[in-house]
């Protein structure tokens, strides 16, 4: 989908021709289009002999030069000032460009860079995210399809001194984890009815069968009630579908001991249970397996990246439901690790399932590192919003790490408090420990609560409840499921690799 070529190798015959300009260019007088091919000049020229584009950020025109020349059209696009772009305006960037190329149906579109002085490679990977994420629609369930989309080719035009191996390395690199966005964001956007704990876990069957790096198996409710995972379990009581452990397991070419274990946190559909949640937005309780989701996009680039450690991946994966059979408040449950739990309130499932999964994780692979992807709390929507997904973490290295990756991908996150002072809150009359703690701070004793699982391995927990569907004012992420999780994981691995 991808292409770079150097300038004086171009033949110009293209259906959009794409320049970029910043406002200072267009102010000029005496514009000098020298950077610009030849068979450009004269339209640009004419162009802007009409003052009315000032070269602002996201404005466009587009144009139609004579048809001698080789060029069909011509999209100007403003940057306003390019010193102050953001990576973020630059997926916008690329999110406005293919929607151009779809609007407009054409094959091929050239972009021209050679005008942008020191373009960097921020401005690559950025820019083909945003294309990347324009090029990903949601239309399974629409019996009427938009007329058939051409997929396009892009082609990056550069000088010769900038296209370096580096160049197509970045192309590559993205792609691979854009494919995995798309895998996640197509998961995640499911409705519930399409899928249960069990096509879930048949999908990572299937979607890895052929992949040789990467082994799936799974356990399914008699083994896992022979392990006794009575946490799960009980969340799993009052649904009809069965639930599901999902295990993916990649291995690096070289052997190693090094192991990183990824859980997802995989609810289906959270009604609530017998705490029933309000009619108002229970549809996008679909979302709530948005964790597990990550991981298998994550997993799916992490066959393709092939980082030198071993990765496990978990995915819990129930449907939680008020049934006959459901648990009920006040009933006391016994995690993997024999610790047992005050079930106080049905609705805070997502750290049960997860419990289960931590301590299986500990227990089984002795990982060196845990991450963990769950849509777990309301309260860190109320904390962070949905620009960035709180992470807990018992390691300040870890923390760091995905911290710093998480702006370089887009998928920030941002470090919430883990004192004990929070811990008192879930101490139960009857059990070891109660499934919440007070109104106040829930996003933390959630993560408090996941902490008595993972037997002081280093471990982050990532709440994605705030980030990972319907993120306002991020033009490029589109509707729905925003793939969160996939890009941390995808851009971490050489820091990972550091650290594990
Ligand atoms: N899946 C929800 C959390 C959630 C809320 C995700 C909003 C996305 C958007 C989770 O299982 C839940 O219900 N949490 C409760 C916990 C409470 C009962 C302590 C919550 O946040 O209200
Ligand atoms: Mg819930
Ligand atoms: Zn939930």
């Amino acid at each position: 989908m991808f292409q770079i070529a150097t300038i004086p190798r171009l033949d110009l015959n293209t259906e959009l021709f794409v320049v970029f300009v910043q406002e200072k260019f267009v102010k000029k007088r005496n514009k000098s289009f020298s950077d610009f091919p030849e068979e450009v000049h004269a339209p640009l020229q004419d162009f802007f002999t009409i003052r009315d584009f000032k070269g602002k950020l996201f404005k466009t025109r587009l144009i139609y030069p004579r048809k001698e020349n080789g060029i069909k059209r011509i999209l100007i696009v403003g940057t306003g000032d390019q010193k102050k772009l953001s990576c973020d305006d630059f997926r916008n960037l690329g999110k406005l460009i293919a929607e151009q190329q779809e609007e407009l149906s054409v094959k091929r579109v050239h972009l021209f860079l050679a005008n942008i002085k020191g373009f960097r490679e921020d401005f690559i990977r950025c820019f083909t995210e945003g294309i990347l994420f324009q090029k990903y629609h949601f239309e399974q369930h629409k019996s009427e399809k938009p007329t058939k989309r051409k997929t396009g080719r892009f082609i990056f035009l550069c000088n010769r001194q900038e296209y370096t191996p580096r160049f197509r390395q970045i192309l590559l690199e993205t792609e691979s984890i854009m494919k995995g966005v798309a895998i996640t964001r197509d998961l995640a956007n499911q409705p519930s009815n399409h899928l249960t704990p069990g096509d879930l876990k048949n999908y990572v069957l299937t979607h890895f069968k052929n992949t040789r790096n990467i082994q799936t198996t799974f356990l399914d409710e008699s083994a896992m009630r022979q392990k006794k995972f009575g946490a799960l379990l009980s969340v799993a009581r009052g649904s009809a579908e069965p639930p599901y452990l999902i295990i993916m397991h990649y291995k690096p070419a070289k052997k190693t001991t090094k192991r990183l274990v990824l859980v997802g946190k995989g609810v289906t559909f959270d009604s609530g249970g017998i705490s029933i949640k309000p009619s108002a937005k229970m549809e996008e309780m679909k979302f709530d397996m948005c964790g597990a989701a990550a991981v298998v996009g994550s997993m799916d680039v992490i066959s393709h990246l092939k980082p030198k450690f071993e990765v496990i991946a978990l995915i819990p994966a129930v449907e939680n439901m008020p049934g006959g059979k459901a648990t009920k408040p006040g009933d006391v449950v016994t995690a993997y690790n024999g610790k047992t739990i005050e079930i106080i309130n049905t609705d805070a499932e997502g750290r049960l399932i997860l419990a289960d999964a931590l301590a299986y994780a500990a227990k089984e692979y002795k990982p060196k590192t845990i991450v963990d992807f769950a849509t777990l709390t309301g309260a860190c929507v109320v904390a962070l919003g949905d620009k960035n997904a709180g992470i807990f973490s018992n390691s300040e290295k870890l923390t760091h790490i995905l911290k710093e990756r998480g702006i370089f991908s887009g998928d920030q996150v941002w470090p919430m408090p883990m004192d004990d002072d929070y811990k008192k809150e879930l101490e139960s009359d009857t059990a070891d420990l109660k499934n919440i703690g007070s109104r106040w701070g829930g996003a933390i004793t959630a993560a408090k609560f996941l902490e008595h699982f993972v037997d002081e391995i280093p471990w982050a927990h990532i709440d994605i409840a705030g980030t990972s569907y319907d993120v306002k004012n991020k033009d490029y992420l589109g509707k729905g499921a925003t793939g969160f999780g996939t890009r941390l994981i995808g851009r971490s691995l050489k820091q990972l690799e550091k650290m594990i």
